[in-house]
């Protein structure tokens, strides 16, 4: 018997000295151990197909070059900006609060935030091209801070969101999880055959994008995280917010849809609550991975 437990006890530490380190690593950018390049508050302005392009960064405080941090995109919505992501707009007229609300949330103070500037304030991506500035961006992060390249998220409402999904089909080895914040198909899919782990929020009331556009894009991660389907839920009483998290998906693809009773907004909230849901859900979403 004792053989046999220190037999099955040196399988255990085996697993645990050569298993534990290889999930747990961390992708350590070009930038870890390096002094920073860039630095909070900065607007790079970079050249992507012979167009100007700008996007802002927020470090957390006492950024560490030794610490891998996660790196999450903030798309703006259609008319909006990189500033008012960056400031907040009230959220009881339907505004974002600051950086999508995410920093508060964070309290390990673990992300990096890129903070893009669309053209014409949209996210068009005309022949790829802010599927190429997203490159380009990741490249220029990567190498001039200390990110873990297996932590990068990307996060919007409305154009924003479609442009998340816009990325999750096409950059699906790049980006870890996505929270599309009531999306439509606006940005393009290119390729979109790969499982990328899904949140989605959407209102049955979005007077903007309807709410089938949100569930299509929603319904390609179900098939490509290989999840089942399941039956559409209705809003609770007062369009209070209703999850699904799906079942079966591949590990680490996860998809949770949230359905509420609002209009297009990204600030919405559960009734007798003042607080959105959105980054909460969000920041749980991102937070499971690392
Ligand atoms: C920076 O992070 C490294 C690795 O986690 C840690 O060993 C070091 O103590 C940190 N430095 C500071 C100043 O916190
Ligand atoms: C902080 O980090 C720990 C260890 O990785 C993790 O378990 C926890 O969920 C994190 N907290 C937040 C608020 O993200
Ligand atoms: C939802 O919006 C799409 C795109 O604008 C449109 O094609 C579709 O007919 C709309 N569906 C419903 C049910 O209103």
């Amino acid at each position: 018997m004792a053989g046999v437990h220190s037999r099955l006890l040196a399988t255990f530490l085996l697993l645990l000295s050569f298993g534990l380190p290889l999930l747990t690593a961390a992708a350590s950018s070009a930038g870890c151990g390096k002094g920073p390049t860039l630095r909070n508050g900065q607007t790079v302005n970079t050249n992507v197909n012979g167009k100007s392009r700008q996007y802002t960064l927020r470090l957390p405080d006492n950024y560490n070059q030794s610490n891998p941090y996660r790196l999450i995109f903030l798309w703006h919505q259609l008319g909006g900006s990189a500033q008012k992501i960056i400031q907040g707009e009230n959220p009881n007229q339907g505004g974002v609060l600051p950086y999508y609300g995410l920093p508060p949330l964070d309290t390990n103070k673990s992300a990096i935030y890129v903070v893009p500037q669309g053209l014409n304030a949209g996210w068009g991506n005309q022949n790829g091209e802010d599927v190429t500035f997203f490159d380009s961006m990741l490249q220029s992060v990567s190498d001039g801070l200390c990110i873990d390249t297996n932590l990068v998220f990307s996060t919007g409402f409305s154009y924003g969101g479609a442009m998340s999904y816009s990325l999750a089909c096409s950059r699906p080895n790049k980006i870890r999880a996505v929270a599309v914040l009531s999306g439509s198909l606006l940005s393009g899919c290119a390729g979109g055959n790969d499982p990328v782990a899904y949140y989605a929020q959407h209102g049955t009331s979005d007077s903007v994008l309807n709410v089938s556009g949100g569930r299509q894009l929603r319904d390609r991660f179900v098939r490509n995280n290989g999840c089942r389907a399941v039956s559409e839920p209705n809003p609770g009483q007062g369009g209070k917010s209703t999850r699904v998290d799906y079942q079966g998906c591949q590990q680490g693809k996860e998809v949770v849809w949230v359905i509420h009773g609002g209009d297009h907004n990204p600030s919405q909230t559960d009734p007798g609550s003042n607080t959105p849901f959105a980054p909460r859900n969000t920041w749980e979403f991102f937070s499971r991975f690392n």
